[in-house]
């Protein structure tokens, strides 16, 4: 069995508040992150086969904001003798981290702890390994954080931030009857969500440096899902009603009204009756050395 620890730093849990992007955590944000994997989880062999390159042999790794426990997964199964210690602010992100864990045959491996990045890093084992996914863009203020990641590192370790270059791409250039294009109107919701910072993060590198490591390695890594059109149907819904919450003030009403058709439960538009959906994604990781 794990051993499931639950911390927090001042005393307080929180439980699927929204961060301050604006994002949802719940129910929707773990499967969401989890179709990811599935369809565009290519990056997770890639990355944790870079790891290897760069630290064979760690004892500790930290997954810092695990949410439903992908990279959990992806480094316990690469890193048989590690403990992966998962860590996030959401409990019941850190108990899907736990189930996907266990389906895996993974339990002895993985340890939760319920912490805040805001706040001082947690009481746990000095790392060789810090795994920060879609996560440090999240936090208040990042270079703090980076700061604390190089604190919990034994000397030599690595700290790995990965972070999607964009949001990810469901829509083929196919043109509706009134000539709008929907990979074109795809591009116009990113652009809008942009201004809203989803995802919003800079080129990790100087940030690292100042905090004082050594930036060894940063590739980028593009993936296009060869998943059943099922998943990729599920997927494109879970992202795009996650989209259709945040765009009523910004999108124009036309935007809005294909929009709506795309997640109507039928339709000739609809993403139910869609065979041209192709999900589409890339990321960077920064591997970054503590000398
Ligand atoms: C977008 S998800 C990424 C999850 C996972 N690493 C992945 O790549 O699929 C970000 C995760 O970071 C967690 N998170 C965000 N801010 C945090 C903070 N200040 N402290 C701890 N966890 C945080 C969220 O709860 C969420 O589970």
């Amino acid at each position: 069995m794990a051993s499931v620890e639950y911390m927090t730093t001042h005393g307080h849990h929180q439980h699927g508040h929204d961060n301050h992007n604006g994002h949802s955590h719940g129910a929707g944000l773990a499967e969401s992150l989890t179709l990811d994997a599935l369809i565009l989880g290519t990056y997770l062999e890639q990355a944790t086969a870079l790891a290897v390159e760069l630290t064979p042999t760690p004892g500790v790794i930290i997954d810092a904001g695990s949410g439903s426990g992908v990279g959990t997964v992806a480094l316990a199964q690469r890193f048989e003798n590690a403990h992966i210690i998962a860590l996030d602010k959401s409990a019941d992100m850190l108990g899907q981290t736990l189930e996907a864990a266990s389906k895996n045959g993974l339990t002895g491996q993985v340890t939760t702890v319920l912490a805040d990045l805001d706040d001082a890093w947690p009481e746990v084992a000095a790392a060789d390994l810090i795994w920060a996914s879609s996560s440090l863009h999240e936090v208040a203020d990042p270079e703090r954080s980076m700061g604390e990641m190089f604190a919990g590192l034994n000397a030599g370790g690595l700290l790995m931030v990965i972070e999607m270059d964009g949001l990810p791409c469901f829509l083929s250039a196919a043109t509706l009857a009134d000539g709008t294009e929907l990979a074109a109107l795809e591009a116009r919701l990113h652009a809008a969500l942009a201004q809203m910072r989803w995802n919003h993060h800079p080129d990790w590198r100087a940030g690292l440096e100042r905090a004082g490591f050594d930036v060894v390695e940063q590739r980028s890594y593009t993936a296009v899902g060869n998943s059943t059109p099922d998943l990729a149907s599920r997927y494109a819904r879970m992202f795009l009603e996650r989209i259709r919450t945040a765009m009523d003030d910004v999108a124009t009403a036309a935007d809005l009204a294909i929009l709506d058709s795309l997640l109507a439960s039928d339709g000739p538009e609809s993403l139910a009756s869609r065979t041209d959906l192709q999900v589409r994604g890339s990321r960077t990781v920064w591997a970054a050395r503590k000398p």
